[in-house]
């Protein structure tokens, strides 16, 4: 049965990083999910590229809701995203990992939840932790056995996209402790967690962000340094399956049933 999933963000679009690979078309009820489904070591993964496999569609634009609901109708309970982030700070550099462990939200224009009122129902869900610590342990293990620079946490500025920010939204989110920026995590982590899936976020950082350094950015800057570091966050996610507990103590899954939660 397959359990994680990999949601790959800009530049991790090809699924041939697993072996046998097939192709489920799910249908859910926010639309159809193209998922390929493949085996790394004999663990079944699932992968679905958040952007499309050729980057045709915006931050703004996925089917975020789809995306988590066809996951869920698979069986898929941790999913391992990546994203391209800009760098607040000069201890978070190109080319390094961060495990984002917090996010604050400035999108504005997305659908962010399943639960739209009237026979879907309200709910309130709790977010204090919003990515899974024990996802994040895993990852951590396999960064240390592969030698590979991550950082354990990270407050992730999930931006509205598609544009860059300016030079005072950034130096903003830096003062209200931000650590990096990128534009998918929110509504993805949130979703995720109203249907009870453990979510980590791989954030790849592929340049400082504006104004941190000087110089205008460009969005094939960013593929650039994300082509020289998909192998690493390739090598992450996979050398991290194994080290994943059968039974997790997390409350990720536990949220949604708690009595303190408002449906
Ligand atoms: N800002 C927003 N999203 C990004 C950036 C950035 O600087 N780099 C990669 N994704």
């Amino acid at each position: 049965m397959v359990r994680t999933a990999i949601i790959g963000g800009t530049g991790v679009y090809d699924p041939r990083l697993l072996d046998d690979v097939r192709e489920v078309l799910q249908e859910t009820p926010y639309g159809q999910v193209k998922i390929s489904i493949g085996k790394y070591q004999d663990i079944e993964v699932a992968f679905i590229p958040r952007h499309g496999i050729k980057h045709s569609i915006p931050p703004h634009l996925i089917n975020y809701r789809a995306n988590i609901m066809a996951l869920k109708m698979l069986g898929i309970q941790n999913i391992l995203a990546t994203a391209a982030v800009g760098s607040l700070h000069f201890e978070f550099k190109p080319g390094q990992y961060v495990l984002a462990d917090q996010f604050m939200d400035f999108t504005k224009s997305r659908a962010n939840t399943f639960y739209q009122g009237g026979e879907a129902g309200v709910v309130h869900c709790d977010m204090t932790v919003p990515y899974c610590p024990e996802l994040r342990k895993a990852l951590i293990k396999a960064g240390e056995e592969k030698g590979l620079s991550v950082h354990n946490g990270g407050t992730y500025v999930c931006t509205e996209g598609p544009r860059f920010e300016t030079a005072a939204e950034i130096m903003m989110f830096k003062q209200w402790g931000g650590h990096m920026v990128g534009m998918t995590s929110v509504p993805e982590v949130c979703l995720a967690r109203e249907l009870g899936i453990c979510y980590a976020n791989i954030s790849i950082v592929t340049n400082f962000a504006a104004g941190v350094t000087p110089g205008i950015l460009t969005h094939s800057e960013v593929l650039d340094l994300m082509q020289q570091n998909i192998e690493g966050a390739r090598c992450l996610m996979m050398s991290s399956l194994k080290y994943l507990p059968a039974y997790k103590e997390c409350d990720c899954a536990r949220i949604l049933s708690e009595p303190g939660v408002m449906k």
